[in-house]
């Protein structure tokens, strides 16, 4: 297909779709050309700046007939930040082409014409959700420091002030942290030599509680002028609760490192969702988006169906926050996950919340659902959530023969949640229905929550 269109050329194109990463799709002949920025049914004028064998990439010039659906991006960042990709596009569009990105995977690109696909659960507004910013701290080229969000595909910061999608007490510690990193001259990480301390600022908020934790994470035993910065925060901030400092040695992408000291205050910070409190450790996973994780729940509960008497298994649980949902309304619920501190966690919660039918185990889910199967326990439904990878595929067969009459499957990657499904289906399972609810408003990410069931046959 090469030679359809050359690289450095300009050209004319309708756009006829979107890909997953939210870039518009012009097709000369079948051949496909990704163009970053521009919207599905826009005619544009844009330059071939790369030619595949398979595809080209274009750069947008100009837009010679605008969708609908464009709008402003009100971010002044959003054209070098990488956090947003989607801010172009207004808000029901963005839900409608998540869908879309649903319904390509599971009924053109795969066999579930039967399966219900609604349409995605939005935000009234979708602005400020975010209750975690991992931030990396770096210094620009005349020494100064910066504290921001990654270009999109690279390791540059681009030094910001605000973020229209993160909490907003988030962007007041970042204007004062920086000034006070710079007052002290801290020594930030350089990712080429490895050398350097501070690497990440990660803040971290309970949306319903208001409670911060702040964490240092550098590539250093000793965070250096700690006295000082716990004392500038602690006068600063009246809602920091939490300080702590992580060590990160390792040369990689990885933020966090496996050990963490606390410099002031509590171990964790507390949440509440729905009628529920859950204490939350740094290391341990909690949505991001807490408005919209009690809609997903929810959705997850009404799939289950329990009417009290089942055994629910709540596989890649983190603190137990499904598994406390779930427990009201079942026998018991077995929760399992890989991250120590979040059983800890979970552990806590459910003496926090009353909870006394939950067991929280942790390990691999793959390893303690083969135990659990060999000590008898047989559940009526099975929740999994697990992370983008997907499920473990060893975890699938024993699911299968576990048997279970119902599986809420919450996926933040429904490729692999396709692909995991299918394997259900081969094996007497149905996918009955997909929710997609709209966790990361103005990125491309899509989150979903499936109920499978098993068939009579
Ligand atoms: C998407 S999170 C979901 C957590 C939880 N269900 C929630 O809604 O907060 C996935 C979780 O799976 C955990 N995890 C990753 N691999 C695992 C494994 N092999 N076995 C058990 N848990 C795992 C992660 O630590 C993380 O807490």
């Amino acid at each position: 297909m090469a030679g359809i269109v050359n690289k450095n050329e300009i050209y004319t194109g309708q756009v006829i779709d979107f890909t997953h990463e939210g870039h518009g799709v012009v097709k000369f002949d079948r051949y496909p050309i990704f163009v970053p920025n521009a919207i599905k049914d826009e005619t544009i004028e844009f330059k071939v700046i790369k030619v595949k064998k398979q595809f080209a990439i274009g750069k947008l010039i100009t837009i010679k007939e605008a969708s609908e659906n464009r709008v402003e991006a009100p971010c002044e960042y959003y054209n070098v930040c990488g956090g947003c990709q989607l801010q172009h596009l207004g808000y029901s569009a963005q839900l409608e082409m998540k869908k879309e990105q649903v319904v390509n995977l599971f009924k053109r690109k795969s066999n579930f014409e039967d399966t219900i696909i609604h349409n995605t659960i939005g935000m009234e507004n979708p602005w400020q959700y975010r209750n975690k910013s991992q931030i990396p701290v770096g210094r620009n080229r005349e020494g100064e420091i910066e504290l921001g969000f990654y270009r999109q595909r690279s390791h540059d910061i681009v030094n910001i002030d605000h973020c229209m999608i993160q909490d907003e007490k988030h962007d007041q510690i970042m204007i004062k942290l920086k000034a006070l990193l710079e007052q002290i001259n801290i020594s930030v990480y350089n990712e080429q030599k490895h050398k350097g301390e501070l690497r990440h600022i990660i803040l971290r908020s309970g949306y319903y509680t208001g409670e911060t934790m702040i964490i240092f994470v550098t590539n250093s035993k000793q965070l250096s002028h700690k006295n000082k910065i716990i004392e500038y925060i602690t006068a600063e901030f009246d809602n920091v609760v939490s300080i702590k400092h992580n060590i990160n040695l390792e040369k990689s992408n990885v933020i966090m490192g496996n050990t963490s000291h606390t410099l002031y205050g509590e171990e964790t910070i507390t949440d509440k969702l729905s009628e529920y409190q859950f204490k939350i450790s740094d290391t341990s996973f909690y949505q991001i988006n807490p408005v919209q994780t009690e809609k997903l729940y929810r959705k997850a509960l009404e799939y289950a169906q329990l009417d009290g008497e089942e055994t629910v298994i709540d596989a890649y649980c983190g603190i137990g926050t499904i598994g406390s949902y779930m427990s009201q309304q079942a026998k018991h619920v077995y929760g399992v996950e890989v991250v120590e501190q979040a059983i800890e966690n979970a552990k806590e919660n459910a003496e926090i919340n009353h909870i006394d039918n939950a067991t929280w185990e942790a390990g691999k889910a793959e390893e303690v659902i083969l135990k659990w199967q060999k000590e008898g326990i047989k559940p009526e439904v099975v929740m999994v959530d697990p992370p983008r990878k997907g499920c473990d595929q060893t975890f699938i067969e024993t699911l299968i023969e576990l048997s279970p009459k119902r599986i809420v499957y919450i996926s933040c990657n429904p490729a692999t949640q396709v692909r995991d499904v299918e394997i259900l289906k081969r094996s007497g399972y149905q996918l009955k229905e997909i929710t997609p609810v709209d966790m990361f408003p103005h990125t491309t990410h899509v989150e979903t929550v499936a109920l499978i069931e098993k068939t009579n046959n």
